[in-house]
């Protein structure tokens, strides 16, 4: 559906102003057409400079709302601090933080062969960017007294066995700021959720796999619940849309999966035990 087939009537976020980082490209691109199609002004936030300026070239004919692009590194508590200071200057208020920006290393799942250093600089993008982010969006907001803190977590925020003990980690510390918070900011009537996508393929993914979408759709297939459907990154846009709007003025703290029923099968997934996909070899036609 295009922008203008929205009716202003229809947009769920008219005149909202949101910051999504990682957003220039996976699911972040995703929300940030998304929540713009619905009428929020939108500042993607990324270290991709070239895609993220690119990105808002591409969406700045959509009418709807506002589109730009800052460069903000989330380990950088001065880039987050100078990104808040400008959607205020800009605009005037916060209402969304969608705190999206992560990483993975799919070099190694070996406890022993897995680096201090690996580990720590997971972390630090997706835990602590995540609390970078969050923080001064609170700054804002709780003088406002209102707003929309979001984080993306994953499957592996609920479980082990689908990704590395960093990756895992930083997902699972990520749902417990998101309780935390949400414990702490609810008193200035701001929510503070998380979303736990199942495997999305993305250029994140398709990096650290090296195969196309169709090899992914086949590998991911066969650890999904539920068949028949590819989960996109739109989907996720989704529910990140329906977090950041009013329809959900009275969710705070959760953590909404979108991963068909995965983490609540007793499968004893373990996708790093498989044969097929050795810790070392990553993906089946790599070994
Ligand atoms: N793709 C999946 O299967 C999947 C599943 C569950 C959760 N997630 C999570 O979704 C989020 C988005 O991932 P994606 O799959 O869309 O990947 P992606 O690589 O397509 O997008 C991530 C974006 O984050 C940006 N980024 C990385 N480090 C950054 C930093 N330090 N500061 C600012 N921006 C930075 C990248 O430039 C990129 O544009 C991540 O938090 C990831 O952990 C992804």
């Amino acid at each position: 559906m295009s922008a203008s087939t929205l009716s202003v009537a229809a947009q769920r976020l008219k005149g909202k102003v949101a910051i999504i980082t990682g957003a220039a490209s996976g699911i972040g691109l995703g929300a940030a057409k998304l929540f713009n199609r619905h009428g929020a002004n939108v500042i993607i936030a990324d270290i991709q400079d070239e895609l993220g300026l690119q990105v808002c070239r591409e969406l700045s004919s959509n009418k709807d709302g506002s589109i730009e692009y800052i460069h903000c590194d989330v380990t950088s508590e001065d880039d987050i601090r100078r990104m808040v200071d400008r959607a205020m200057n800009d605009h005037g208020k916060l209402d969304i933080m969608f705190s999206n920006a992560g990483i993975v290393d799919m070099s190694t799942s070996k406890l022993l062969q897995f680096e201090k250093s690996t580990f720590e600089r997971i972390i630090n993008v997706n835990l602590v960017g995540m609390f970078l982010a969050a923080k001064h969006a609170a700054r804002v907001m709780i003088p406002a007294k209102r707003g929309s803190i979001l984080f993306t977590a994953s499957t592996a925020s609920l479980m082990g066995g689908v990704c590395d003990h960093a990756y895992c980690s930083s997902k699972h510390a990520v749902a417990g700021l998101t309780k935390s918070m949400a414990a702490e900011l609810g008193a200035f009537g701001i929510r503070v959720n998380c979303i736990s996508p199942w495997a999305v393929r993305t250029p994140q993914l398709r990096r650290y796999s090296g195969l196309d979408d169709e090899q992914l759709e086949a590998w991911f297939g066969r650890f999904s619940n539920l068949k028949g459907l590819t989960l996109e990154a739109e989907d996720i846009a989704e529910a990140a849309l329906y977090l950041a709007s009013d329809e959900s003025k009275y969710v705070s703290g959760h953590n909404l999966a979108v991963d068909g029923g995965c983490s609540v099968m007793d499968s004893g997934l373990n996708m790093f035990r498989e044969p097929l996909l050795s810790p070392e070899s990553k993906f089946p036609e790599h070994s």
